[in-house]
């Protein structure tokens, strides 16, 4: 696979900024990149069409999600995993709207986390220093949020955006309550998750050697978590949903 790849995407874009005939610019091979999982199928929000391709203010949730990657300036190219019968539309979609940096249209899996190794795989040959992972269905993240996630990783390794819990929690076995989980040590994780490329690469083939359970990997962050690597947890905002209910849609537009 050449870097050339990269440059077929960048041109179908009506602004791209890579023609099709020019090898991408050297920048661009040292540089952070975005990764958008989007290739699930939305089972609890049901619907005619998986629920990042509901548009919400005139485009696709996704097109929301990614026009924030779009503007933040330490992010050099997108790769977005998308079911394989869903990518010839969705090169359509991205005609059909704004995004100027390259995006590179690759198959997803089974699991988040195949179409997460997918895109892990796409991106080696950029040899990116940082890829920050980001569900499509969480088009409310800000671009300071993006850059924060990516500032920490550079220093830690990984970091993540997560929330302080604001309920009690509590462990529960047979309907009957364990015990009270202390909340201030409670975080609620969401993404961005920002991550050393060669760490995640890692942290997935060897939660794959081991047969992990897709159960146990719905986040990216503890994959690393299990190589014993440190994660930092950057704070983040209520603000940032993911659209997985029709209910998180009537919320969505009343952010808008
Ligand atoms: N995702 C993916 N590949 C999969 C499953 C999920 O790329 N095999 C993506 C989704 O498209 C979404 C993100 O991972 O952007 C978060 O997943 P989730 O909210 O669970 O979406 P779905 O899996 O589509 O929804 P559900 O679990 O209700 O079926
Ligand atoms: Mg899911």
């Amino acid at each position: 696979m050449g870097s050339g790849q990269w440059a077929v995407i960048a041109v179908r874009l009506p602004t791209a900024h890579c023609p099709l005939t020019t090898p991408l610019p050297v920048a661009y091979r040292i540089m952070n990149i975005a990764i958008i999982p989007a290739a699930g199928s939305g089972s609890r929000f049901g619907g005619q069409i998986p629920k990042q391709f509901v548009e919400i203010a005139g485009a696709p949730i996704i097109v929301h999600t990614l026009g924030k990657f779009d503007e933040c300036n330490e992010i050099g190219a997108i790769i977005v995993a998308l079911r394989s019968e869903e990518i010839e539309r969705f090169e359509q979609t991205l005609k059909a709207h704004r995004i100027r940096k390259p995006v590179r249209l690759v198959q997803g899996g089974a699991e988040r986390s195949d179409s997460i190794l997918n895109a892990l795989e796409a991106a080696k040959e950029l040899q990116p220093e940082i890829v920050v992972v980001h569900d499509a269905v969480r088009p409310f993240v800000s671009t300071e949020q993006i850059s924060a996630v990516i500032g920490r990783a550079r220093e830690i390794g990984a970091a993540i955006l997560a929330l302080p819990a604001t309920d009690t929690i509590k462990e529960v076995e047979n309907g009957l309550i364990r015990r009270t989980i202390d909340r201030r040590r409670i975080w609620r994780a969401q993404t961005p998750q920002a991550f050393r490329y060669d760490l995640l690469l890692r942290a997935n083939e060897e939660a794959r050697a081991d047969n992990l359970p897709s159960a146990l990997m719905t986040d990216d962050a503890s994959l690393v978590e299990r190589l014993g690597e440190k994660v930092a947890v950057v704070e983040g905002l209520a603000s940032n949903i993911k659209i997985t209910t029709p209910e998180d849609l009537a919320l969505a537009e009343k952010f808008l």
